[in-house]
């Protein structure tokens, strides 16, 4: 079943972040959807604050993913993503491209959020959360839809 919410500032969009984010465990795979400047790197700040991991959270744009340790030991680090630079490889092997940066953490000791992982992300996890945001023309609100997969 879908949930929404209209998020009318950043504040919103980080304090929805922080709320899904306290429900995250180690090994789920958070799927952020939605046009440039959606807010999604905005709503991984807000995950990142509920992981408590640390930031800070920019957006990974030019190294595909960047990793956020915990500050609690014992707690899943965060993995973010940005696979917008890879939208046009076909048959991309997100698994292998992630295998290949050599981190330190394993993906199923960390929580990994993905922007522009639609249709390749899910793969990564069975217990997946997607998030989609959209904006207006107008106004600055956005809207957020998001969606539990669980086996
Ligand atoms: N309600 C809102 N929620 C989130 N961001 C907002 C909101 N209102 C305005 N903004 C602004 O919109 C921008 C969102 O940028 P952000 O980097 O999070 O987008 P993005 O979806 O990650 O884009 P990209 O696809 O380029 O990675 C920020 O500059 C933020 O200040
Ligand atoms: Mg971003």
């Amino acid at each position: 079943m879908a949930e929404t919410q209209t998020l009318a500032t950043v504040e919103d969009t980080i304090a929805l972040g922080a709320l899904l984010g306290a429900q995250l465990r180690a090994g789920d795979v958070v799927v952020l959807s939605g046009p440039l400047g959606a807010g999604k790197t905005v709503l991984a700040k807000g995950i990142a604050q509920a992981l408590d991991v640390d930031g800070p959270v920019t957006s990974p744009t030019f190294v595909l993913a960047r990793e956020h340790r915990p500050r609690r030991p014992g707690t899943p680090a965060m993995i973010h993503v940005d696979l917008y630079r890879l939208l046009d490889e076909s048959g991309l092997d997100l698994l292998a491209e992630l295998d290949s940066l050599d981190l330190d953490t394993e993906l199923d000791d960390a929580v990994v959020v993905v922007e522009w992982g639609e249709g390749l992300a899910e793969r990564l996890s069975e217990r997946h959360l997607d998030i989609r945001l959209e904006r207006g023309a107008e106004s600055e609100t956005r809207t957020a839809t998001w969606r539990w997969y669980a086996p």
